[in-house]
């Protein structure tokens, strides 16, 4: 354990662009009445507005089908507020939190609800005109000029962007980029199905806005340890010098889950966890992991690194996929409601990476997810190679020498570890090995903000450095996409079995024994 004194922070100019308040604008939510809004976009923006980061003209507007009066809108949000935000804020709770609750009831006046259809251009003509009037209520006594902007979020299925796309051009919602007031459209992932549908879809977003209009979210590039990867790799002298194949043997990625799927079975039986879990947050922290140092902290600059390790990944093409992938299916996910009887969707994947480049070339990159899992953990273990040399005498000592590992956490619990061998005390020579540890919460004594209310904000400042760039999306689709015809497309893929509260099925262990390498143990955490 270390003990740690926190320096005086070191910032650039990005600490005081983070103070800015954003210019006033309207943020429209596409599927206002689903899981995402209530679970994680409204109870991070009612957090943003608690910190002060919100302006004072300011409105949320939830489009969805479902007939609704906007009092039972806010009230349905209220509850996810209180659910997945954790706060207290219905004042005739017995727990009342009366700073939460008058909060709460501050934020609620910034709240409307529009009901309409996708499809229907009456909807988006109908959209148009409050916004316009919205417009003109803020303006007065505003001095601010531009106080027309519009941010769109698309929470809904993904087979909707095509639609909700155009009729955002064809209602002129979305201006051209040189209007005085902008507009900006954030994308949820999964931006597509394969790569093909991924093409087409950023072709519909280039006829219908500008690339720097278009925001592709990646939840994960909003999480404080994520960004950290950055720091903690250009920000010290220590670690550039070894992270390459000369002293690193490999590199895992994990994120698990403990929950199952809950209430979104139909989503994920269409989706799987190739589609949620890998070709977007795991390949976003492996080129974080892989990159080389961009030029400048500058959105585009670190986007062409993360690109080049995507382009640079060893493609596995038909049968190639049987020695490097396998996929598990949670005992009881059939039974969900919503998944099909027969489904053979993973919820479940391993899969043994390599990046071909001179720094990586023979490290390979461990990745994988799941759901109901023994434990929740999300994190980089960056195993480094033995010591060449045992000094210390006979084979037991030598035999108990575990290689360094360094840990990433991104979540829970997020910090850094670093494991080490240290002489036992004592007359007799004995090595044991030890774990250096830094916390977040410990360290710096709060809690690391919601992954969104850091990039609506962001959004809302024009700032896309944690947005993923259309060819990135590109690049990682043409890994992922051989995999997933693999997996998908033949009727003897195997998908083990593995009962709820198991670190995956066994197969996947043996996917790396194969290679002396082991996965970290998630149960008993
Ligand atoms: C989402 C996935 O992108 O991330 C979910 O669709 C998953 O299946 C979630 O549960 C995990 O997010 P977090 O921030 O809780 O790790």
């Amino acid at each position: 354990m270390c003990a740690l004194r926190i320096e005086p922070t070191v910032s650039g100019h990005a600490a005081a662009e983070h103070a800015r308040i954003p210019e006033p604008c309207v943020l429209v939510i596409f599927g206002a009445s689903g899981d995402l809004t209530h679970r994680k976009l409204l109870p991070a923006l009612f957090q943003v507005f608690r910190d002060g980061l919100l302006p004072e003209c300011f409105r949320v507007i939830g489009f969805a089908r479902s007939d609704l009066s906007r009092e039972a809108f806010v009230d349905s949000l209220r509850e996810g507020v209180e659910r997945f935000g954790g706060f207290g804020v219905d004042d005739a709770g017995a727990n009342e939190d009366t700073s939460s609750a008058q909060m709460w009831r501050a934020f609620s006046e910034h709240i409307d609800y529009h009901q309409g259809e996708y499809e229907d251009a009456d909807s988006y003509r109908r959209l148009r005109e409050r916004l316009v009037q919205m417009n003109a209520a803020c303006k007065t006594g505003s001095s601010d000029k531009h106080t027309d902007n519009r941010m769109f979020y698309l929470a809904t299925p993904p087979s909707l962007y095509m639609t909700i796309l155009s009729n955002l051009k064809l209602s002129g919602l979305v201006r051209p980029v040189d209007d005085p007031g902008w507009s900006r459209v954030v994308v949820e992932k999964p931006f597509g199905r394969n790569l093909a549908s991924a093409q087409a879809l950023n072709d519909a977003v280039r006829s219908a806005l500008d690339e720097s209009q278009i925001y592709r979210i990646d939840h994960y590039l909003g999480k404080e340890t994520v960004q950290n990867i950055l720091v903690l790799r250009f920000a010290n002298a220590i670690f550039e010098p070894l992270w390459n194949r000369n002293h690193i043997e490999s590199v895992e990625i994990t994120a698990a889950e403990e929950l199952g799927v809950e209430k979104r079975g139909s989503f994920y039986d269409e989706t799987g966890v190739i589609r949620d879990f890998v070709q977007n947050h795991l390949l976003e922290v492996l080129s974080l992991i892989a990159m080389e140092q961009p030029v400048a902290f500058q959105a585009d600059a670190i986007r062409d690194e993360k690109v080049k390790v995507l382009r640079a990944l060893r493609r596995l093409t038909g049968t190639e996929v049987d020695s490097h992938v396998i996929c598990g299916q949670y005992e009881g996910f059939r039974q969900v409601k919503g998944v099909r009887p027969d489904s053979r969707t993973p919820t479940y994947v391993a899969l043994r990476a390599h990046v071909d480049n001179w720094r990586w070339q023979g490290v390979p990159f461990y990745l994988r997810a799941g759901k109901a899992m023994s434990g929740r953990a999300t994190e980089v273990s960056i195993r480094f190679r033995r010591v060449p040399f045992c000094l210390f005498g006979e084979g037991d000592v030598c035999e108990r020498l575990s290689p360094n590992v360094l840990t990433l956490r991104i979540q829970p619990d997020e910090g850094v570890g670093l494991r080490f061998g240290c002489k036992t005390p004592g007359d007799a020579l004995s090595v044991s090995n030890v774990l250096m540890d830094f916390g977040y919460a410990k360290a710096f004594g709060k809690k690391t903000p919601d992954a969104y209310q850091r990039l609506l904000v962001d959004v809302m400042r024009g700032d896309a450095t944690l947005f993923s760039r259309s060819d990135a999306v590109e690049h990682a689709w043409r890994y992922i996409t051989p995999v997933l015809e693999r997996v998908e497309n033949d009727p003897a893929w195997p998908v083990y079995f593995y009962e709820p509260g198991q670190d995956g099925p066994r197969e996947a262990n043996e996917l790396l024994t194969r290679y002396g390498h082991h996965w970290t143990t998630l149960s008993g955490r």
